[in-house]
């Protein structure tokens, strides 16, 4: 039988051999070394048109806005542009990222807390489908700069309407308290000073971002709601008919499709780890609330000719990147839990200590995040040996568990027995939020990265830093 985590046609298992769509992983690892990101193009396609299905449900124009934030490389971005998707951006470098890749400006959307002039201007210059004004300063920013170059900027904005998602604290980002976005009477009171036919500023919709890895349907509903009843005030008290609504990301990866090591988790965690929902469903039940309110209200004809826009990250890309790591050290260490308090002689734990640290997968060590670890040359036998894992770095932190014995990750990883120093692993799901924050802490260049294209050829879209990379802008 197929282990859990296997997905048709992408992350298999033949020879007990991992493949990630048809390449053999562990000749990935021998001719481009490790540590090593492999992306698969194929598995992006399928993701973004998993997005494109929800577009049919609401009968609007979707516009998917890959968020850049998660993976930007450019290849990737190529692979998002000729999958169908739109981007959005955070700031002047991936706005620049985008336009030299091939998007054009009207298939990018900017967000962002901190602004600068000259990224304002930039994006006001490429004449992109929309600014997604955090604040009104920013609003009075944009409308300066639109006005010293004569151009008139598309904006949007940014709403907090204090809408809460059972996601981990540091991704909540609708709640008043977090530093995103403006109240909703604070964005009303801005359309009421810039007016509809206002000569720089073209006020044309609404944002916002619940969150990422929300695990809950009802949540997206409700922030479609409140964006629709905002629409309608606007509208009412303003005259401004807006053109489109923005949604935000967040839709969640399952990383525990292989329940292996589920129970070590706490329930919330794992909850939070294991969330499913289908983009297509999620859409389903927002619309009908949407459309539920419109009619109640009299307004269907606000949605009429108008565009949904939706920014998923993870959604898109965390299931299409696989790290290879190879174990670079092996220990014994007296056992961290001993199972059996009467054993007096313990039976130690066996430590593998490998080249993928939290500086190349960042959320490892800031949220505890999860991705599942196989054996690349033993990815059909049983994982049931128990071993510690760690990283490469300097830190007592680094480490594939939770060092604050708060149950966030599990103690131990499941392999099969008996793994060695040169053994090649792959942790699943990390094609989201890695290569995108990775970082050369302790003079450790990045890593290359390969993409199996549709058909099967095998590229690399980022070579592996090499010694004199580490001085790359130092001055000395
Ligand atoms: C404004 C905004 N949109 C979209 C995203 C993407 O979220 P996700 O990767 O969870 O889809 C983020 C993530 O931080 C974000 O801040």
């Amino acid at each position: 039988m197929n282990p859990a985590w296997t997905i048709e046609n992408f992350l298999e298992v033949k020879n007990n051999q991992l493949h990630i769509s048809g390449a053999a992983a562990a000749d990935l690892a021998n001719r481009f070394d490790t540590p090593l990101f492999v992306f698969s193009e194929p598995r992006i396609r399928h993701n973004i048109n998993r997005l494109k299905r929800a577009e049919a449900v609401t009968g609007c124009r979707l516009k998917i806005c890959y968020a850049a934030k998660a993976n930007s490389n450019m290849a990737i971005l190529r692979a998002v542009r000729e999958a169908g998707g739109d981007l959005e951006v955070n700031s002047g470098g991936e706005l620049f990222k985008a336009l030299k890749i091939g998007f054009r400006p009207e298939q990018i959307i900017f967000n962002g807390t901190s602004k600068t002039e000259r990224e304002i201007e930039e994006a006001t210059v490429a004449g992109i489908y929309a600014i997604q004004a955090d604040s009104i300063y920013e609003i009075e920013l944009i409308e300066r700069v639109a006005r010293r170059i004569n151009k008139p900027a598309n904006v949007s904005l940014r709403l907090v309407p204090e809408i809460e998602t059972e996601t981990l604290h540091g991704l909540q980002t609708a709640l008043l308290t977090s530093k995103f976005g403006m109240m909703p009477d604070e964005a009303l009171a801005a359309f009421k000073h810039w007016k509809p036919d206002d000569e720089f500023l073209n006020l044309c919709g609404i944002h916002l971002h619940i969150g990422s890895q929300n695990p809950n349907a009802a949540t997206y509903a409700e922030a479609f709601k409140t964006l629709f009843e905002n629409l309608l005030t606007i509208f009412n008290e303003t005259g401004h008919r807006l053109s489109h609504l923005n949604l935000g990301g967040g839709f969640p990866v399952n990383y525990l499709r292989d329940k292996s090591n589920a129970g070590d988790f706490s329930s919330e965690q794992r909850d939070f780890f294991a969330a499913e929902l289908e983009p297509e469903e999620v859409l389903r039940e927002a619309w009908s609330v949407v459309k539920k309110t419109a009619r109640e209200t009299g307004a269907e004809h606000l949605l009429d000719n108008i565009e949904l826009l939706i920014e998923p990250g993870r959604s898109v890309i965390s299931d299409a990147g696989v790290c290879l790591t190879t174990v670079r050290n092996k220990k014994q260490r007296p056992l961290s839990e001993i199972p059996n308090p009467e054993s007096r002689i313990p039976n130690p734990d066996t430590w593998l200590l490998t080249d993928a640290g939290f500086n190349i997968l960042l959320s490892m060590e800031t949220y505890k995040w999860y991705y599942h670890l196989v054996s690349v040359a033993r990815a059909g036998a049983n994982h049931s040996a128990k071993y510690k894992l760690a990283g490469p770095l300097c830190d007592g932190g680094d480490v594939y568990f939770d060092i604050e014995g708060e149950n966030r990750l599990p103690d131990y990883r499941l392999l099969p027995e008996n793994v060695q120093p040169g053994d090649v692993l792959a942790l699943l799901n990390c094609g989201a939020y890695s290569v995108a924050q990775m970082f050369q802490y302790n003079g450790r260049g990045l890593p290359a990265i390969v993409l199996i294209r549709e058909g099967g050829a095998v590229e690399l879209i980022r070579k592996r830093d090499e010694y004199a990379d580490l001085l790359t802008n130092d001055i000395f």
